[in-house]
């Protein structure tokens, strides 16, 4: 199968297929470094807003929104939401424990550029790894901005290209060499790391620092992570 954002079907499909040993793969092809990612993510919004309701876009198996979660004491309004099913089902497996429980979790199926939750009714809106692969990122920046609350907060968090020549070329060997050798060994679908490779190379955070600008977002900010290998951009409605 051929993978690509603009029929989302098959990327959906894709995702579904790896769902089973995802946390894994991501954590060999990430070197573990994602961990660290993820944590700023999570400690420059959630832990900053202190949210009610947050809501997790292209959620996957919920390593977000869970290494909040299980962290906090009271309750919290949660939406988890991923247009891959087989993913919603790992995230409600891995929900399964105490500290997560006594949390309101909300399961939604759906594309992240059609949000099922009416405006202004989340405090914070996170997104990891997940915009790079939407079809029309600026429609889901909108759909973001609408269902926060004001004075709400965004975090999306993705994989990037490094500034830096030499960090870059490291960058390029690691994409083209080793990724597909580590994806090939912990993978048996090889078409999703190629897929991966290619989405990191066409994604650029400063086009989506102006989609967030042009939805109406203010005191916009991008962090470079690990010498832009991701990047953290944030902004509050
Ligand atoms: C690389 S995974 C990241 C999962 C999770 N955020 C994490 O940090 O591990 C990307 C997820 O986004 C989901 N996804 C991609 N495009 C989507 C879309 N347009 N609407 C909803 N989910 C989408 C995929 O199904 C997949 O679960």
């Amino acid at each position: 199968m051929t993978y690509h954002k603009n029929n989302p079907e098959t990327i959906s499909a894709m995702f579904t297929s790896i769902a089973e040993n995802y946390d894994t793969t991501n954590a060999v092809l990430s070197l573990n470094m994602h961990q660290k990612w993820n944590s700023t993510l999570v400690r420059d919004v959630l832990v900053k807003q202190k949210p009610k309701v947050v809501l997790d876009l292209c959620c996957g198996t919920g390593a977000i929104i869970f290494e909040y979660l299980k962290n906090i004491q009271d309750p919290v309004k949660a939406y988890l939401l991923d247009f891959s099913e087989g993913m919603l089902e790992h995230a409600k497996k891995r929900a399964n424990q105490p500290s997560l429980l006594k949390h309101d979790l909300n399961y939604l199926k759906a594309d992240a550029q059609q949000i099922p939750l009416i405006s202004e009714s989340v405090d914070c809106v996170t997104m990891a790894y997940g915009i790079r692969n939407v079809k029309d990122p600026e429609k889901c920046i909108g759909e973001i901005y609408r269902v926060l609350t004001s004075g709400g907060t965004v975090g999306i968090l993705e994989l990037t290209q490094p500034k830096n020549r030499i960090m870059r070329l490291g960058h390029f060997i690691y994409l083209h060499t080793l990724l597909p050798i580590l994806g090939k060994l912990f993978t048996s679908n090889k078409a999703a790391y190629q897929y991966l490779c290619k989405s990191i190379s066409s994604f650029a955070p400063e086009q989506l620092e102006v989609m967030m600008q042009t939805a109406g977002f203010k005191q916009i900010e991008r962090k470079s992570l690990f010498f832009g290998v991701a990047t953290l951009l944030t902004g509050k409605k």
